[in-house]
């Protein structure tokens, strides 16, 4: 696959609602309008990575109660030296980012804690905010994320459904790492 066509940026997204899935597409836009041949794939505990056929890769991984899909702790551990040696892409996305000055990669606790626990250090990180779609969880999450947004002072109308997405934050953290690929670029061009 590698030998015949470019080595493509490979886009690995985990959530449950879709969000990720449409944060991981919008990269992936930004980096094919770009001439980087880029695919995004959904992260499951089958997935899989052949680092011969990528020159980069990308997590776009949102929080589930503090916690981020184990698979993306386990492709990271098992291909640290080659993540390690290639652009890298973080983006978390979680509903504590809806507020700006929370975006900080620095301080963001859950963005912090994965890093320290996987000890990966991406070439570009962005924390973004994710949506509360209330009518598509079941009564337990829904009443567990009013909760949450009550203590944090944000939506509790279990009707209603918020992009909190600040999707030109998200175009401009896939130009960033567009220009990181770019940089790296002997097998792209
Ligand atoms: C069941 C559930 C648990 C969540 N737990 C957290 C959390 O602990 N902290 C947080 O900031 N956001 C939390 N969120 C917000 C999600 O990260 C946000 O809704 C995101 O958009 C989900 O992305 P997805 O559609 O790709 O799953 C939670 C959302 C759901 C539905």
């Amino acid at each position: 696959m590698a030998e015949s066509s470019q080595k493509s940026i490979l886009l690995l997204h985990n959530g449950r609602f879709g969000q990720s899935r449409k944060i991981a597409s919008v990269v992936t836009g930004e980096l094919l309008e770009a001439g980087i041949p880029a695919e995004a794939v959904e992260l499951t505990n089958a997935t899989r990575i052949d680092p011969a056929a990528h020159a980069g890769i990308g997590f776009v991984i949102s929080v589930r109660y503090g916690h981020f899909a184990r698979a993306a702790y386990r492709l990271i551990a098992a291909h640290q030296a080659w993540i390690a040696s290639v652009p890298s892409l973080l983006i978390t996305v979680s509903l504590t980012a809806r507020k700006p000055e929370k975006r900080d990669p620095a301080t963001h606790p859950y963005t912090r804690k994965f890093l320290r626990k996987t000890g990966w250090t991406p070439t570009r990180v962005a924390v973004v905010a994710g949506a509360v779609q209330y009518p598509r969880y079941n009564i337990f999450d829904k009443t567990c994320i009013r909760l949450i947004m009550l203590l944090t002072g944000g939506e509790t109308d279990g009707t209603s459904e918020i992009d909190y997405t600040d999707w030109n934050q998200v175009r401009m953290a896939a130009q960033g790492y567009t220009r990181s690929v770019r940089a790296r670029s002997g097998n792209l061009s």
